[in-house]
């Protein structure tokens, strides 16, 4: 859990200090001149459209195997016999696994392959074949009989007495976690309105465009895993601790991937499966999961149920926040969710009295794990909602609530925020980009259509923090390259830390290659998670090349016999302070050759003063037709700050995926769980309706850009969560903008909308 926790910006500052390469001692960039806020194109984009860029699944190596896996159809039971014998037996078939017949190794609170199956989609046994079709047909012919056991699917009865005990430590999967400021029940007292609220908001799939799943071989007792991870080296400690081999025995390389939203931060069954099964048949076995699969077995966005009290006192200001959250976790605490639902609660508003409570429970589901901004996503659905209702009650205007309770500080680690106006300059840029005038409107029939705007606030995490180090070498041509250990799961990593090491060094963006996805090179590199990665590796970067400059200066000192305090780096180029006489990083590198000029830097701890945290504002604008319940969202207003912006492009890109992700979630994203069989009804693409182009609004993007000086070297912030953030709040009160009612559960679907405007209607 370290790992994570320093993703999400709580981790403290970093026991070991190296003084010489640390980029704390980097001055802040104060313009940039080089490819650094640029909106160039991603630097792997022809590799990716020309389908050159390798995925996990693009290996195809030598005897190569496919790798499958056999799956519990029922949510609780034990394996009461299985025979695989007719499976062997099949042509093709290398190797079969099950939990008589592998290794006993342990899964989070279970065995790999577990005689007691939890949820639909349990790992029951595995194959290993030389066609995927060979493997398919292998499962069939493995004979299974469970003894059902009782089920349970929600977390309200999880905790019920009675309820079936999912592990032997019960349901509750951990110690609640709970927070308190000041005095609550006396905050109540002095307010003059209490608002209390329930929310729900529903299991989510992820769906990334690629599954999970690795390609795994074996050579001279090590082991190499292409895999579509979020973090490489994760991996590969978790893989070499439970085979119980040395890390350097472990090789994990991720060259590309399609995405991951939180799903790949861990290990997961499948990277150990596909590594016995190799090991088992002496062949490589590749083992990617299929759609179903995926949604079955391979995360979620835990539901949550929210019960939230908040005081104010008429003229807005809040006297006390309280909120009760339970979420259903699934079956298996995977570790790496931390699925932080009230952290938004006791940060986002000025208030010194607040109380916070948050279950987690297993349920017979698939195990849950972090999924974009896990919780806030929640979290700020909830707080968001109440804070609109609150704004309703009191007749304010919904933006002047929110800065009425306006805070500069962190008020849970007690620090100023190292953007204390972050917030405040989201409030405004959206506000002034809701009044462009250019709405699309849809023909909607005119009479049916009822208009409204709503808008959302929230805070993040997503400063980075160490340890991430970055290697650099200076070629004989002048050309560099950088190493690190880090991986680019879609967002633009790659491009982002080129432009970083080329606006440093002071070179076009072409003679900078960035070397990242692979364990055997890169120095360690934390996960791809809590929008971090930037943040963190980009001081690495600059520190290592600026390391690599310093010896620049030092080698043009020598070979040019100049006294090396007269001269200096600028621009690609070493120059003399008098002006008299400059040299080109190349010329040097030439005369240099075959020596090299090499580099290493390391992020440095965040200042221990201030708190590094992002901030947006959202405005949705919906249109609702009262007849049919369809939501539809004309335009969404998108103002977050993430400090320096590297690449407007890449940025812009962030947004309208978090925004269009958000919408899915807000209008019809939802797990659905027969209640009867405990079958998941839609874990495919075909009934789990994730938003395309038609669903998707105008985005307004109205980004700030100004860099944080005060959080890092390179003054940037995270992206990648936080648009989606705010995006069901904003939709959810702009709907009750528009017809007036109040819909406290996600996802707001035709037939919610419509039971909603019927009760209303009874009751007015
Ligand atoms: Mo993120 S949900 O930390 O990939």
């Amino acid at each position: 859990m370290g790992h994570i926790d320093t993703l999400r910006g709580t981790g403290g500052p970093s026991p070991v200090s190296f003084e010489d390469f640390d980029s704390r001692l980097l001055p802040a960039w104060e313009t940039l001149r080089g490819p650094a806020g640029r909106p160039c194109p991603r630097v792997e984009a022809a590799a990716k459209v020309t389908g050159c860029a390798r995925y996990s699944g693009d290996r195809h190596l030598p005897g190569q195997l496919y790798g499958a896996i056999l799956r519990s159809p029922i949510p609780h039971g034990e394996v009461e016999h299985l025979d695989a014998s007719r499976a062997r037996a099949l042509p093709g078939v290398h190797a079969v696994l099950c939990h008589h017949d592998a290794p006993a190794l342990r899964w989070r609170k279970c065995l790999l392959f577990d005689p007691r199956v939890r949820f639909v989609g349990d790992e029951v046994a595995a194959v290993a074949a030389e066609t995927p079709q060979q493997a398919a047909d292998a499962l069939r012919l493995i004979d299974v009989r469970y003894r059902p056991l009782p089920f349970v699917l929600d977390a309200d009865r999880a905790l019920a007495d009675g309820a079936p005990r999912i592990h032997a430590d019960g349901n509750l999967a951990e110690e609640p976690k709970r927070y308190a400021r000041g005095d609550v029940e006396r905050g109540f007292a002095e307010a003059d309105v209490v608002m209390d609220l329930v929310f729900t908001t529903q299991a989510a799939l992820h769906n990334s465009l690629e599954s999970h799943g690795c390609t795994a071989r074996w050579e001279n007792g090590s082991l190499t895993l292409w895999e579509s991870t979020q973090g490489i080296h994760q991996i590969r400690a978790d893989v070499a601790r439970h085979l119980e081999l040395s890390d350097n025995r472990v090789r994990v390389i991720t060259e590309h991937m399609g995405g991951g939203f939180g799903a790949k931060l861990v290990m997961w069954k499948h990277s150990l499966i596909a590594a016995l099964l190799a090991r088992r048949s002496n062949r490589p076995v590749q083992l990617m999961l299929d759609r179903t699969a995926e949604n079955l077995a391979a995360g979620n966005r835990n539901p949550t149920r929210q019960h939230v009290r908040l005081g104010a006192k008429r003229d807005g200001r809040l006297t006390a926040i309280e909120v009760t959250a339970v979420a259903a976790i699934g079956a298996n605490a995977v570790s790496g969710e931390s699925s932080n639902v009230t952290g938004v609660y006791q940060r986002l508003y000025r208030c010194a009295n607040v109380r916070t409570e948050q279950l987690a429970v297993h349920t017979n589901t698939g195990p849950s794990c972090a999924f974009r901004a896990p919780g806030y996503v929640e979290g700020v659905f909830g707080l968001e909602s109440a804070m609109d209702a609150l704004a309703r009650e009191l007749a304010l205007d919904p933006m002047a609530l929110r800065l009425a309770n306006y805070t500069e500080r962190d008020q849970v680690r007690d620090l100023l925020y190292s953007a204390p106006d972050g917030l405040r300059g989201c409030h405004a840029r959206a506000a002034s980009a809701a009044r462009s005038p250019d709405a699309p409107h849809l023909k909607l029939e005119a009479q049916a259509v009822r208009r409204g705007v709503g808008i959302a606030a929230h805070e993040w995490g997503g400063g980075g923090s160490p340890p991430a180090y970055a290697w650099a070498k200076l070629n004989a041509d002048g050309t560099l390259d950088v190493v690190m250990g880090v991986q680019d799961i879609g967002t633009g990593t790659r491009t982002g830390l080129t432009q970083i090491a080329a606006e440093e060094l002071g070179i076009d963006l072409a003679r900078v290659t960035v070397h990242i996805g692979d364990t055997a090179t890169g120095p360690f590199a934390p996960q791809s998670g809590g929008s971090a990665t930037l943040a963190t590796l980009g001081p690495a970067v600059r520190a290592a090349v600026a390391d690599l400059g310093a010896r620049a200066v030092d080698a043009a000192a020598r070979l040019h016999d100049q006294d090396v305090t007269a001269l200096c780096r600028e621009r690609g180029r070493i120059v003399r302070s008098d002006g008299t006489a400059e040299w080109r990083l190349e010329q040097i590198a030439e005369a240099l050759a075959p020596q090299m000029l090499t580099g290493a830097g390391l992020r440095s701890g965040n200042p221990p003063e201030r708190s590094v945290r992002t901030f947006g504002v959202q405005i949705a604008e919906v249109a609702v037709n009262v007849r049919t319940g369809e939501v539809v969202v004309e335009r969404l207003v998108a103002a977050h700050d993430c400090g320096r912006v590297i690449n407007p492009k890449l940025v812009a890109s962030q947004i309208l995926g978090g925004v269009t992700q958000g919408v899915g979630f807000a209008l019809f994203e939802e797990r659905l769980v027969d209640e009867a069989t405990g079958v998941p009804l839609n874990a495919n693409l075909e009934d789990y309706h994730v938003p395309t182009q038609a669903d998707a609004p105008a985005v307004v993007v109205a980004p700030g850009d100004r860099p944080d000086t005060a959080a890092n070297a390179i003054g940037a912030k995270g992206i990648g969560e936080p648009p989606m953030i705010p995006v069901a709040p904003a939709i959810a009160n702009a709907v009750y903008d528009a017809v007036g009612v109040r819909i406290t559960e996600l996802p707001l679907t035709r037939a919610r909308v419509l039971a909603a405007l019927a009760r209303a209607g009874e009751a007015g």
